[in-house]
């Protein structure tokens, strides 16, 4: 059998494509090969994971600097290559690491009050090689029951998925969620409006930490699956009988009559007879029974892989920070909850104005949160210190949120976190920065 072709391509209905092997129809890869993505640069895995020390410090709230290393409990500044390797080198693990990276977007992204946020500006095999290099530490760093969440625009979902399957192993690939990030958009150029952004789930085994997301059903949902209504409340009637034969009770005969051909009755004709006892049979005209079952007041759907409800910022009583691409905090609660538990670690490389550590704080989960740019360290301690503040006012033309000003509690709600929490810094930044660090120090809650 010519190397490539599978049995069924061969002989089967394609035979008259696959046969023609040589130059006119070269052979495809081998049954089982893995597709790996190929550029200049690719590290391999042990060059990756070969030692990088480099030197951190804690920053207390008067100041002061001390050696120290990443830990749970902490905001990091510094670039997270160097962050996840100084924590590889603790042995600390992970059930969760959630990752929010730039999309190769080639933009530069401001704060709501126009400060300088990040850069965008990695693409192609550049950008891909950055996050791969990353991925690997995560993989290392994840516990045998962790799973992570990659949040990616379109511009890199192929690649981004690629990769994954790569580091991760294609069996670990669990979802690509597709998350709606916006309202409608009235206008575009000539191409579709783009309403939506990506999460590709992955565990490191197939033994991950996995507690059910459940969501309200809508009421048009309720309205066609329990459309009638008595004074029980709403039901819907399903049959009483289900597809196969018995030889015991259910098998046999209930009001005189044998279960339809090929099935045979749900329960045993004592239940039927406490059903119908108790008004939760319903008798059509011809005198056939089906089952009445009435919407729990509890009734929950299992969450599925479209994620409309968790929109960004889109109305003005939303809490916010102002930093951009600031994500849905009711979305990550939902995150670190479905795949973490209390006490569990929880890591964001990515961390920006601190959403997920924000979430895994308030859930009771231990977090770490990384990230290069000073203004995504200063909005996270800003808002695990004193809350978000609701983005009304701004958009109203009001004074926006100064996310550095005093806090001052009559105007801005704001939330209950309990974090007590480190400030981390790479040693070098401190040194470069040491204005900035004590900048950093200054909005530290007092001790
Ligand atoms: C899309 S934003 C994350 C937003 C975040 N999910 C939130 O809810 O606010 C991406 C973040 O990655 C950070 N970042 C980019 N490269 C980084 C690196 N090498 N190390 C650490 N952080 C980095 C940026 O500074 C930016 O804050």
């Amino acid at each position: 059998m010519a190397v490539g072709h599978n049995k069924s391509e061969l002989e089967g209905d394609s035979a008259t494509l696959a046969s023609r092997v040589g130059d006119l129809s070269p052979l495809l890869p081998l049954a089982g090969t893995v597709a790996t993505i190929e550029y200049p640069g690719k590290l391999s895995r042990e060059r990756i994971l070969q030692k990088v020390s480099v030197p951190f410090v804690s920053v207390d709230p008067a100041g002061t600097v001390r050696d120290d290393s990443v830990r749970a409990n902490s905001l990091v500044w510094s670039d997270n290559w160097f962050a996840l390797h100084n924590l590889l080198a603790s042995g600390k693990k992970a059930t969760l690491i959630y990752l929010d990276p730039p999309y190769a977007t080639g933009l530069d992204f401001q704060s709501r009050d126009q400060e300088h946020a990040y850069n965008d500006a990695l693409s192609d095999a550049g950008y891909i090689e950055f996050i791969r290099r990353r991925l690997i530490l995560m993989l290392e760093l994840l516990s045998d029951q962790g799973s992570i969440y990659v949040h990616i625009g379109h511009q890199m979902l192929g690649e981004m998925k690629l990769i994954l399957d790569e580091v991760f192993g294609a069996k670990n690939f669990r979802n690509i969620i597709t998350r709606r990030k916006c309202s409608s958009k009235n206008f575009t150029k000539h191409q579709y409006a783009n309403l939506n952004d990506y999460i590709l789930f992955y565990s490191k085994s197939d033994s991950y930490t996995w507690n059910q997301p459940m969501e309200n059903p809508d009421p048009d949902w309720i309205a066609k699956e329990y459309p009638k209504v008595d004074s029980k409340g709403q039901y819907k009637l399903v049959p009483v009988h289900a597809p196969g034969t018995r030889r015991g009770e259910t098998g046999g005969l209930w009001r005189g009559e044998m279960p339809p051909a090929g099935k045979h009755w749900q329960y045993t004709p004592t239940r039927l007879d406490e059903f119908d006892a108790k008004g939760e049979i319903h008798w059509s005209k011809n005198g056939n029974p089906r089952r009445k079952v009435y919407l729990p007041a509890d009734k929950g759907l299992a969450l599925t892989d479209y994620w409309d409800k968790y929109r960004d910022a889109h109305h003005q009583s939303i809490l916010i920070t102002g930093y951009p691409t600031e994500k849905n905090f009711e979305m990550m609660k939902m995150i670190v909850a479905a795949s973490s538990n209390p006490g569990d670690l929880v890591i964001d490389p990515f961390s920006g104005s601190g959403s997920t550590v924000h979430a895994a704080d308030v859930l009771g989960r231990e977090w770490i949160g990384i990230d290069q740019s000073l203004l995504a360290v200063k909005t996270a301690i800003k808002r695990l210190t004193l809350g978000r503040n609701p983005m009304g006012d701004f958009v109203k033309g009001e004074t926006p949120p100064d996310l550095f000003s005093e806090f001052k509690a009559s105007t801005v709600q704001h939330e209950t976190v309990s974090a007590e929490f480190s400030l981390l810094v790479d040693h070098e930044i401190s040194k470069l920065h040491p204005a900035e660090v004590s900048g950093l120090a200054g909005l530290l809650p007092k001790p």
